[in-house]
């Protein structure tokens, strides 16, 4: 008898709750993966593979799925996403610069989330708030006009927090 594969052990009853609630399951590769990482956070590899094993897929299928949709996070994200807007207008008006001065304060490169898991930093495309540019999002929170010198402030608002 084949052995049951760690990922076969391992209980993820979000992603069988509403792959089983799919009334028509074609096409559920990309709702169950919105729903495991709405569930838990990111698509870790026990997460994909589980998914694959539900669905009866190649896991290669799931990864191809989750590396080539840019919302899917294949990584634990930090409590604050810290995303700088590099649309068109915010770049005109220097959003660079102030993505640069947040690696600089939180000492992490784009993408990547600081040790304390508090913050991770990284870009997004026109969020549709140009009149305020250059924009940065940290979670929902929408900042405009924010100048190089801001970004100190804008991370000491959320120090302290405990990554509520
Ligand atoms: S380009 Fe940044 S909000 Fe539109």
């Amino acid at each position: 008898m084949a052995q049951e594969t760690a990922e076969q052990r391992a209980s993820y009853p979000e992603i069988d709750k509403f792959y089983d609630s799919l009334p028509d399951k074609n096409g559920a590769l990309i709702p169950v993966l919105h729903k495991a990482q709405e569930a838990y956070g990111f698509l870790s590899q026990d997460v994909q593979l589980y998914v694959a094993h539900k669905l009866g897929i190649p896991a290669s299928k799931v990864y191809g799925v989750a590396t080539f949709y840019s919302l899917f996070n294949l990584e634990k994200k930090g409590s604050y996403r810290v995303n700088v807007c590099l649309g068109t207008a915010c770049f005109v008006r220097g959003s660079e610069n102030i993505l640069n001065e947040f690696e600089k304060e939180l000492g992490v490169e784009r993408s990547a989330t600081t040790k304390d898991g508090l913050f991770t930093i990284g870009s997004i495309r026109c969020v549709g708030a140009c009149g305020l540019a250059p924009v940065v999002m940290v979670n929902d929170k929408v900042y405009g006009r924010v100048a190089p010198e801001d970004v100190k402030g804008i991370v000491d608002e959320y120090l302290g927090k405990g990554g509520e």
